[in-house]
């Protein structure tokens, strides 16, 4: 299903300091078909930061048996202020 993509992006919010468990669902279904890929990961959080997040993604996706991916810096948005992230979001695009 995947296959056919050379970018995902991965979009959530923080919860619980971590990744939250509909992401991780998430990428224990799919995560085996991210080889080859460019993975960009864009999360809101309420104020204390975005924790381990990305860190998981990537573990959880070696750990699945993905490989040769590249990651790119991962957009934090300030999930009390989003209505006013476009510019943030524009230039984030910009890097991918
Ligand atoms: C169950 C739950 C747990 C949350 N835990 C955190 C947290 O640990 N750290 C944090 O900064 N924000 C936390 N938040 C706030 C959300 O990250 C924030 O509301 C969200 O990023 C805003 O995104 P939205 O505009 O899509 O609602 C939590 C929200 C919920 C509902």
């Amino acid at each position: 299903m995947l296959s056919q993509y050379d970018t995902i992006y991965l979009g959530y919010q923080t919860w619980a300091m971590t990744l939250r468990q509909p992401m991780r669902a998430f990428l224990l279904e799919y995560s085996g078909e991210f080889s080859n890929k460019k993975i960009a990961p864009f999360l809101s959080e309420g104020g204390y930061g975005s924790s381990d997040s990305t860190e998981l993604i990537r573990e959880f996706i070696a750990r699945d048996g993905g490989k040769n991916n590249t990651y790119t810096s991962a957009l934090i948005v300030d999930g009390n202020r989003v209505d006013e992230s476009d510019v943030e979001v524009k230039r984030w695009l910009k890097t991918i």
